[in-house]
């Protein structure tokens, strides 16, 4: 059965000053899904997250969250209604230690200590190395476990929806599948996922669906393994 719509984007446009970045973008994202979406640098992916996520503002069009209009809440009361965004480049706090990291990704809930405590041990049973790690200063992690602690940060909040701004970049190929993994197990553990990514293979093989950006505009959508096992698609759009 079709689960119903979490996230739906309709006509979406948005810019920077008088430059026109995205030009009517139709996106849905149902209960349940990983959806990819892909585009070359410069299509507009970080563009069409922050404006989800309220970071800039839309110039038409709307985004509807779980049934209701979103566009022009600030955006910590769109983090509260669950719909989270783990930004590109990790955006931790580098002199803070792994666990200060970790409790203020669940400053929107107002845990208590005892709470807070209970939930960062969720996060260490998925990220081990966060725990071995917690008195560590976050800048001084590898990169791979910088995105394992923006990763933890984010599920902190607890996402209904969690939108990831292209978390393979940057990381070796091992902990590129390792990454990709992990997705999938959050996924399965009841999270939403909208999956930006350049890395189109490896995203395709785990979302549901994708939709390819090219210039600000949707250039197709489909299911994922449609598109990973079409000729002509692969050549023009995945580079694969
Ligand atoms: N803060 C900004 N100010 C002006 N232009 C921007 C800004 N951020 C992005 N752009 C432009 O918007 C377009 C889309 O960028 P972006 O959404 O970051 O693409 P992607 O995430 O797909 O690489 C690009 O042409 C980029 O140069
Ligand atoms: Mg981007």
């Amino acid at each position: 059965m079709e689960q119903p719509t979490l996230l739906r984007l309709s006509g979406l446009e948005t810019g920077y000053g008088a430059v026109s970045v995205l030009k009517g973008i139709d996106l849905e994202v149902r209960s349940g899904e990983i959806v990819a979406l892909l585009g070359s640098n410069g299509s507009g992916k970080t563009t069409t997250i922050n404006a989800i996520s309220g970071v800039i503002p839309l110039w038409a069009g709307s985004v509807e969250y779980n049934g209701r209009r979103v566009d022009g809440l600030h955006p910590s009361a769109i983090v509260k209604l669950r719909l989270v965004q783990c930004p590109e480049g990790r955006q931790l706090f580098p002199s803070l230690t792994v666990l200060e990291n970790l409790k203020l990704g669940g400053y929107s809930r107002s845990l208590s200590t005892a709470e807070m405590r209970t939930e960062i041990d969720q996060i260490y049973q998925l990220f081990p190395v966060l725990q071995e790690r917690r008195q560590q200063m976050a800048g001084t992690l590898s990169g791979g476990q910088q995105q394992m602690l923006a990763i933890g940060r984010a599920l902190m909040a607890r996402p209904t929806l969690l939108i990831m701004d292209e978390p393979s970049l940057g990381l070796a190929p091992l902990l590129v599948s390792q990454l990709f993994n992990l997705i999938g197990q959050i996924n399965r553990m009841g999270t939403t996922i909208l999956l930006v990514e350049q890395n189109a293979a490896a995203s395709l093989k785990i979302a549901h669906r994708a939709y390819v950006l090219e210039s600000g505009r949707i250039a197709l959508s489909g299911p994922a393994g449609d598109l990973l096992n079409d000729a002509r698609v692969r050549e023009v759009y995945l580079g694969l």
